[in-house]
């Protein structure tokens, strides 16, 4: 058993490297962005739940740190990244056979049948709480029977990584990704979550992923049936 989780870990540490080396090219902050975001967010916890095959949607997918990731770990995925911003979209293609981008905003995109969507720290960005739930909704409808939905949020509770969380989203990032001084952020809590999925059908589970990371983060999945 050590033996497969040994060879496992070897295995994506491999993967991580050769993502990391797609952004090295470029100048500017993506190059050090691809490595803070295996450092900052649970990529290779995520990985191990999303499907090993079949249909995968990333929305809000950023530069694509995490879709390319995605698909240099198994070639048996198919993705699409989706990302409304066009600075942003345009760092995201690497030539990785298996994975595509398209422009899109997450409230109005048509999406395709997945097996598997993906919403790694897009929600708490969604110009609402009404928004984040008419996403979701949209997410349910494009899953197929069986696929499974993942979201990736701030988990907003009294603490001091919490604290951190909170200063990075509505100040740093708007500067750095903006262009402008603030941005609103729409947190909820873990329970809130739960329950807003709850109320929309789906039952899912929460567990918190921030061990030895800067930020607070929670991983909610279900299975739709
Ligand atoms: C914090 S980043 C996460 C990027 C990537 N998922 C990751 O985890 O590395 C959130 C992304 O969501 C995008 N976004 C925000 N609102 C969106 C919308 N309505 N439709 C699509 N993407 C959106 C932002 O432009 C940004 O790239």
């Amino acid at each position: 058993m050590k033996d497969v989780i040994d060879k496992y870990l070897w295995f994506n540490m491999l993967a991580m490297d050769e993502v990391i080396k797609l952004y090295q090219k470029d100048g500017g902050f993506v190059r050090v962005f691809s490595k803070i975001r295996f450092w900052d967010a649970p990529y290779s916890i995520v990985e191990r739940i999303v499907p090993e095959k079949g249909n995968i949607v990333e929305i809000g997918c950023g530069e694509g740190i995490f879709t390319n990731y995605l698909g240099i770990t198994s070639q048996k995925r198919d993705i699409l990244g989706i990302e409304i911003n066009r600075k942003r979209l345009g760092k995201a293609n690497r030539g990785i056979r298996n994975v595509k981008f398209k422009y899109g905003d997450a409230t109005k995109v048509k999406l395709p049948r997945a097996d598997s969507i993906i919403l790694f720290h897009l929600l708490h960005h969604l110009l609402s709480f009404s928004d984040q739930e008419k996403v979701i909704r949209k997410c349910l409808l494009a899953l197929k029977p069986g696929g499974k939905l993942i979201i990736v949020e701030v988990d907003k509770k009294f603490s001091l990584k919490y604290l951190f969380t909170w200063l990075t989203d509505h100040f740093f990032v708007p500067w750095v990704f903006e262009g402008r001084f603030y941005s609103p952020i729409f947190f909820r809590s873990g329970k809130d979550w739960l329950s807003v999925l709850n109320n929309l059908g789906m039952k899912c589970k929460a567990r918190s992923a921030e061990k030895g990371m800067p930020f607070t983060h929670i991983i909610i999945s279900g299975v739709k049936y």
